[in-house]
């Protein structure tokens, strides 16, 4: 088994509340996606709906990896830079996969459609993301040819007296 990756999907009602299923459910399961649980769809999507103003605007590309039931099962954001001395790398946000499929391959799976995805934009040579520290995601990353290249010590509080570290990855493409 594996997912069917599709960059920049057309924008459907399906397809954003499968989005927004997979990120509620993610984040409800401890995932480090920009929420603590527990969480409800209604909370997530005023930020989803900010990465699709970016999507219209062509500041963002969206991949997303269906299961063999036609579920929304993984994502990634590639954000272009806005800053004129940037434009040569981008973010990667929110990768996630859901829980019911994690733990077989497919994060890996989706951190290579993402390379892909990125070594196809015009003059763009490197992908950086951030991550919580504490959870083992940088071996994650590391094992995807990410390098952690810096650290901010206790900049994420996930609760009053459990700060972690924001980590910084970088993968060059060239
Ligand atoms: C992180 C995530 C995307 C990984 O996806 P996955 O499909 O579970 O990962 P894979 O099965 O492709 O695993 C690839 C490798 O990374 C390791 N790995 C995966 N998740 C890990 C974690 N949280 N901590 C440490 N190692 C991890 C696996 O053990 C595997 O290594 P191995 O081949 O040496 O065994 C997924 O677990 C997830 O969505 N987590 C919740 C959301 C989240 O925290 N996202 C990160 C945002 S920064």
């Amino acid at each position: 088994m594996s997912l069917t990756f599709t960059l920049d999907p057309a924008v459907t009602p399906a397809l954003r509340d499968g989005i927004l299923d997979l990120w509620t459910d993610v984040s409800n399961a401890g995932g480090s996606v920009g929420f603590v649980p527990p969480v409800t769809a209604e909370t997530i999507r005023p930020e989803l709906v900010r990465h699709m103003v970016a999507m219209a605007e062509g500041r963002t590309r969206l991949l997303v990896g269906h299961d063999e039931d036609g579920r929304v099962a993984a994502t990634a954001f590639l954000a272009l830079n806005t800053h004129r001395l940037m434009t040569h790398w981008l973010w990667l946000y929110t990768v996630m996969v859901h829980p019911r499929h994690q733990g077989k391959g497919y994060g890996r799976d989706l951190l290579a459609a993402a390379q892909d995805a990125a070594c196809g934009i015009d003059g763009i040579e490197a992908i950086r993301l951030t991550c919580r520290g504490g959870l083992g995601l940088e071996r994650f990353y590391g094992s995807c040819g990410y390098k952690e290249v810096g650290r901010v010590p206790g900049a994420i509080r996930v609760a009053p007296g459990d700060d972690r570290d924001d980590v910084i990855m970088l993968l060059p493409l060239r």
